[in-house]
């Protein structure tokens, strides 16, 4: 039985009984700002649990779409899905327990109006009882009068058979549906039960809601004034039941764009695959109910969908334009459900969220080959760390979650004093004379360096509008020859247009690629490094110049002019200072 049929059928046996169908509502809630999504059937008809009169009347079925965004993690097992259809029937303030079980039994097993479903196969659970409400004997009679089996029937804790959207609102015990996906599961003690269903052998399809009950603050108050029903099956579980298959990723809901994927992918994985096929399908429904990507509440969400569905397309090495074609299997094969979902429309979205993020991913993953630190990934590339993670995971390789959450939080103290002027590296002023005097101090001490010795330290530094003074461990007068030599060696990496990268790192990493750091001073764990000559996409190379540094400086080399040493000359025993201009 195909999904559409599935929908049908529901929506149609209920209709028999006396139900209006309704149409799904939107994802976003339209009155309710303590929720970013529906996450269940009952979420928008909350004003009509609690009392108010819906204008269709006490009995309802629909078929709501429902996000679930709370462990992404989960996406890519068999049953988890960040977008889910739940359908459901609704009594508000009319029938109650005896005929709620009576017809989601009847639906499950009659093969002319419902499902057809082996009664053999079936398994149910109801509430055991607590200081909130009695053990459920009334729900365990109906089903014993419906031919289950009494132990088929468990009793279960609130943990398991007590329903609420939250800590707030209307609740109630519940009577869940589990069917045995092979057929050989059979009779079972309760413990087996719940391994079974651990195990995946026996799937819930279903669950009945009876909510009479109100929470507030997480804690049960009391009765509604009314009593009521709701009920939930997802259509992506039953689908996977009728079509035999473990998950509804085998399914027709899923299994088209499965397939696409799977031919086009030069490195399939079975799970990456179906968190592609899930976060697309998620954000194509978002974007037609009006999401667009953003940093904050839904729009974060759908750009975290969008995002970690680009990334795990590279990782499968599937061409990225496919995302299209996924789109455009899903407005097809949702449309005569949801006519709201509009291809051009999503694609554009969907596009416009992956240009951004393509570039960053392939920066940060030939970063992450380099084996940078997850902590500059994430600073310097805008790389973040969930993704580095899942690389990590990947490779089997761990990354020490601990020591980035350390790092970030010193970064985020390192701008701050930044930003409030203390590593200012010794300038006066920031005027455009004095940042391009900055960067050919760097690039002084790096000549020097080259050309006279590896061992050349800085001893301190000034830099006005008009020159740059650099005092530096040197034991000897520097010759004309070597003057003349580290002049030209400076104008030459001026001339090269060399680019000037600023980059935040642990202090130990600084230390260890050699960057120059002032005598004497004492480095916070976090530093800022600035690399001339180095491109920091490739890597390629060492720089000619890396210092511990705050800034500021040019972007770029060409923009210095001409350096000349003007003056050379001791301050101390061992100690040379030049003074040096750009013209
Ligand atoms: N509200 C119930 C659920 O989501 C039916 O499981």
């Amino acid at each position: 039985m195909q999904s559409n049929e599935i929908r049908e059928r529901f929506l149609k046996f209920f209709e028999a009984r006396g139900h209006r169908i309704i149409p799904s509502a939107s994802l976003v809630p339209e009155n309710d700002p303590s929720v970013l999504f529906n996450t269940a059937g009952m979420q928008p008809l909350v004003p009509y649990l609690l009392g108010q009169e819906h204008p269709m009347g006490k009995r309802i079925v629909d078929i709501q779409k429902c996000v679930r965004t709370g462990d992404l993690d989960d996406i890519g097992d068999n049953r988890h899905f960040s977008f889910f259809e739940m359908m459901g029937n609704w009594s508000l303030g009319d029938y109650f327990k005896e005929d709620t079980i009576k017809w989601s039994y009847e639906f499950l097993t009659s093969k002319e109006e419902g499902l057809g479903l082996d009664v053999n196969r079936l398994y149910v659970t109801i509430f055991e009882g607590d200081e909130n409400a009695p053990y459920d004997q009334e729900s365990k009679d109906i089903w014993m009068s419906l031919g289950i089996a009494e132990n088929r029937i468990y009793a279960l804790p609130a943990e398991d058979n007590w329903w609420s959207p939250g800590d707030n609102g209307p609740c109630g015990p519940c009577s869940e549906m589990f069917y045995d996906m092979s057929g050989n599961v059979g009779d079972l003690p309760k413990e087996g039960f719940v391994e079974a269903v651990r195990a995946e052998d026996v799937i819930e399809i279903w669950n009945d809601v009876f909510m009479e009950y109100e929470k507030k603050d997480g804690r049960v108050i009391g009765k509604l004034a009314q009593k009521n029903v709701d009920t939930g099956a997802g259509l992506e579980r039953i689908t996977a039941v009728m079509q035999n298959k473990k998950t509804a990723y085998d399914t027709d809901l899923l299994s088209d764009v499965m397939n696409l994927i799977k031919v086009n992918a030069k490195n399939y994985v079975e799970k990456l695959a179906r968190v592609v096929v899930d976060h697309i399908r998620t954000a194509s429904f978002l974007i037609s109910d009006g999401v667009i990507p953003s940093n904050k509440d839904q729009g974060y969400v759908l750009r975290r969908l969008i995002r970690r569905a680009v990334f795990k397309m590279s990782v499968l090495e599937v061409d990225i334009r496919i995302s299209e074609r996924i789109i455009d299997i899903f407005v097809d094969k949702y449309f005569s459900s949801y006519n709201n979902l509009n291809g051009e429309f999503i694609k554009s979205i969907f596009n416009d969220e992956e240009n951004k993020f393509s570039k960053t991913i392939q920066e940060g993953k030939k970063e992450f080959e380099k084996g940078i630190d997850p902590f500059i990934l994430a600073t310097t590339y805008g790389f973040p760390i969930e993704l580095t993670l899942e690389l990590a995971k990947e490779k089997g390789q761990t990354i020490d979650l601990e020591d980035f959450n350390k790092k970030m939080k010193e970064h985020q103290e390192l701008s701050r004093t930044s930003s409030a002027g203390m590593f200012k590296g010794g300038l006066a002023n920031h005027n455009e004379k004095t940042i391009r005097l900055h960067t050919a101090h760097h690039l002084l001490l790096a000549a020097l360096k080259q050309v006279v010795s590896p061992d050349i330290k800085q001893r301190g530094s000034n830099i006005t509008e008009e020159r740059l003074r650099l005092d530096f461990m040197c034991d000897h007068k520097l010759t004309d020859e070597e003057k003349k030599k580290v002049e030209d060696l400076v104008n030459e990496k001026i001339q090269a247009g060399l680019d000037v990268v600023r980059r935040e790192m642990p202090l130990a990493e600084a230390e260890k690629i050699g960057a120059e750091m002032e005598f004497g001073t004492k480095y916070p764990e976090t530093v800022s490094v600035y690399f001339i000559g180095e491109d920091p996409s490739t890597g390629s190379g060492r720089a000619f110049s890396a210092e511990f540094c705050g800034g500021p400086h040019v972007e770029n080399t060409k923009d210095l002019g001409h350096f000349k040493i003007q003056k050379e000359e001791a301050v101390a025993a061992g100690i040379r200072r030049i003074k040096a201009v750009l013209k």
